[in-house]
């Protein structure tokens, strides 16, 4: 059982009788902050698709390369990373903290889990800063506004909005396209947008899982690789685009990857 403090959720709001996708995402990463609703929820998963450790796997690496790749070749210093997940290292602040510990990081959540967590989140470097916001995506003005993003992050300056395997959970086109559109408008040019999410066309084919998701009442909608390129419009997308997350700038392990054994599609642009 995950441990909780007096002033953080008790295990009631934790909801621990159903599945939620942190968990289920920390169980299929190896993690230890889950319980047994998700363990299940995890494994009919994997049953059915057995590609999904390597997917999720694949995935946080892909978070690893695109925050590294903003911090030294973009000088990117200044990071919103809403969905981040629960910890899980290296997070995203280590990665570009380790380019230069000047960095600030602003994480963004909505599960209770992970602010029971959250302090793995905030172990920023003297230099720079984490902090962590209880808040939901489908509410993009109160991210917007909250008083820790403007203490954290100077909206003069670029910063990289990473939306890494969350837009999936908001299942309306329509509110997907203009909630990423709102979370940009504000961001200076020479920002970035990162995002990465489920392409239902991708060879893992992963129809199946998101079914099994929904069917444990984690509501979550893969789209077409034309959809999830149409996040980044008005942008301009670094090379090599849209791709399955593997074969965006890869590294040793993620070209070991075969394609049938990843559903998770994504990009990064920089805002002109
Ligand atoms: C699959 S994890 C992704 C973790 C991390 N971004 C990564 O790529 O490694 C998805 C995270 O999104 C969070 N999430 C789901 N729906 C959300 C919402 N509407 N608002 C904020 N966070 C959400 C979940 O709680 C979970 O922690």
């Amino acid at each position: 059982m995950p441990d909780t403090a007096d002033s953080e959720p008790r295990s009631a709001d934790l909801r621990t009788d159903v599945a939620h996708s942190a968990r289920v995402y920390d169980y299929l990463l190896g993690g230890k902050d889950n319980y047994a609703a998700d363990r299940e929820a995890a494994e009919e998963i994997v049953k059915i698709a057995p590609y999904m450790r390597t997917s999720m796997r694949a995935s946080r690496n892909f978070m690893v390369r695109v925050a590294r790749h903003l911090a030294v070749d973009h000088g990117i210093r200044q990071y919103l990373d809403i969905g981040t997940g629960l910890p899980t290292s290296p997070n995203l602040h280590e990665v570009v903290q380790s380019v230069d510990p000047t960095a600030r990081i602003v994480y963004v959540d909505n599960d209770p889990i992970v602010l029971v967590h959250a302090r793995a989140l905030l172990t920023s470097t003297p230099q720079g800063r984490s902090r962590y916001i209880q808040a939901d995506l489908a509410e993009p003005d109160a991210i917007l506004t909250a008083p820790e993003l403007h203490e954290t992050l100077n909206l003069g300056e670029p910063i990289a909005l990473c939306l890494l395997t969350v837009i999936h959970f908001i299942p309306d086109d329509g509110e997907a396209q203009r909630i990423v559109r709102r979370l940009m408008e504000p961001l200076p040019s020479g920002s970035f947008l990162a995002l990465s999410t489920i392409n239902i066309e991708s060879a893992a084919n992963p129809s199946r899982a998101l079914k099994k998701h929904n069917e444990h009442g984690i509501r979550a909608k893969g789209r077409t690789k034309a959809q999830i390129t149409s996040f980044f419009d008005g942008l301009e997308l670094l090379e090599p685009g849209v791709t399955a997350v593997h074969h965006w700038r890869p590294d040793e392990e993620a070209r070991k990857i075969d394609d049938s054994q990843v559903s998770v599609y994504g990009g990064v642009a920089r805002k002109p």
